[in-house]
């Protein structure tokens, strides 16, 4: 086999063999093709396409580049969840515990944050104590014990994505429809839930912009997952504005606790509930939406979702207080209100670059080195299709000095369009996909 032919081939738009494929992964996990030739596939492959017999053989190929997670041993139907990527995308925290709750073994599997978007490993570190790094054994022990457990990406878990993901990051390669959907499935297939549920987001602020995209995205890997013989649904979500109010690791932390603990409602609760019946179906525990949501709502308001919470973080090392007093989460040294300048109607939000100013003040990283300050970030106080005034608080900054809460000022300002006749708010589930079916909402 010759790499050289590989690139030709897809470089003139032709499918590639899946001996072709297996070679090029097998080579990108053992270092033996350069970096220069893999990152020219990537851009043949970003610039000309896959097939889904293609995209779908370059997930496998991927999932079994390293470990394949057996979790067999666990009682019930282990059940994960996954977003595209998003900003305020706090879900994972509020859903997790309460499916768990609803006896239902949560074993997710987490990445940290990407570019503008939010990682909830970032989120759960700022716990104090809180450890996301444990062995399989250890994982599989602890969802077997307590229903749930959330860990990092382990370095032997598709390396083959770990090796394509870096030069992609820095090839300009990652919105590739095809190596999207094989990287995040690869990781998927190798984690070893038997049900797995897909949030896509769809919007401004999401790795797919339009419609089209997201829905594509979303069946691509519905029916990678159902051909891997998984339990697979995903829902197209809006991402056109930030889905909760709280932006920023222990910020959103926070929210996720105010959620549980039945003090704030709205999008982000609401998107939970969505997801978190999904997977309550997906795992044999409800045959209806209905009844799935029932059982969420009943763990919600017992505070049994919240008690799961607390599981969680004592396991996990941390300090299960913070949901009681969650003044105890990292603080900023500097938190100051915008306020607006005009009068009229929330129209849109740039989502992508509201992400990107959480990252700047430090919420996120730029180079792989960089240590996240988890206690910066900003809460919005509205959303798109509000009516707001002059003299209007449309956000709190917390920084960690003056600068960045100047330039937090500036930018949320801009990112935010007021304009003088009335919109709507969003719809926040787009379209529900199964491996036969699209039904757009
Ligand atoms: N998340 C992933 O894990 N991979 C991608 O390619 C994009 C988002």
């Amino acid at each position: 086999m010759d790499i050289i032919q590989i690139i030709e081939k897809k470089k003139l738009g032709k499918a590639l063999s899946q001996q072709e494929i297996a070679y090029f992964t097998q080579g990108a996990t053992d270092g033996t093709i350069p970096d220069y030739q893999l990152a020219a596939l990537l851009m043949a492959i970003r610039l000309n396409g896959m097939n889904r017999s293609e995209t779908s053989q370059l997930t496998l190929a991927m999932a079994h580049s390293g470990d394949m997670l057996d979790l067999s041993a666990i009682e019930g139907v282990p059940v994960d969840k996954h977003s595209t990527g998003g900003v305020a995308d706090t879900t994972t925290l509020i859903v997790a515990p309460l499916v768990a709750a609803c006896g239902v073994p949560v074993a997710k599997m987490s990445g940290r944050g990407l570019g503008h978007t939010g990682g909830t490993i970032d989120k759960l570190e700022s716990i104090p104590g809180f450890s996301t790094a444990m062995d399989m054994d250890a994982f599989i022990a602890q969802v077997k014990r307590i229903k749930i457990a959330v860990i990092g990406q382990t370095r032997d878990l598709a390396p083959a994505d770990k090796a394509l993901y870096l030069l992609r990051d820095i090839t300009s390669t990652v919105d590739s429809l095809p190596l999207i959907a094989s990287s995040i499935m690869s990781k998927k297939l190798a984690s070893g839930a038997q049900a797995i549920v897909l949030d896509v987001k769809t919007g401004a602020g999401a790795i797919m912009h339009t419609m089209e995209e997201s829905i594509e995205l979303a069946q691509v890997m519905v029916r990678i997952g159902a051909d891997a013989g998984r339990s697979m649904i995903a829902l197209v979500t809006d991402m056109d504005e930030p889905l909760g109010s709280h932006i920023g690791n222990a910020l959103e932390v926070k929210e996720a606790i105010d959620v549980l603990a039945g003090r704030v409602k709205g999008p982000l609760l609401s998107v939970s509930m969505e997801l978190g019946a999904q997977m309550l179906i997906a795992a044999d525990a409800a045959d209806n939406i209905e009844k799935a949501k029932q059982m969420l709502h009943a763990a919600l308001v017992s505070g049994q979702g919240m008690e799961k919470l607390k599981e969680l973080i004592v396991a996990q090392g941390g300090d299960p207080k913070v949901c009681d007093e969650p003044g105890l989460l990292p603080k900023a040294k500097y938190i100051q209100d915008v306020r607006l300048t005009k009068n009229g109607f929330i129209h849109s939000m740039d989502t992508q670059r509201i992400g990107y100013l959480a990252q700047n003040m430090g919420a996120g990283r730029k180079t792989k080195k960089d240590v996240i300050d988890p206690s910066v970030g900003f809460v919005l106080h509205h959303r798109i299709g509000d009516t707001v005034h002059t003299g209007d608080v449309i956000a709190t900054v917390h920084a960690k000095s003056p600068e960045d809460v100047a330039l937090a000022q500036e930018e949320l300002l801009q990112a935010i369009t007021i304009l003088p006749e009335p919109a709507n708010p969003l719809k926040l589930v787009h379209a529900i996909v199964t491996p036969d079916d699209i039904i757009t909402l």
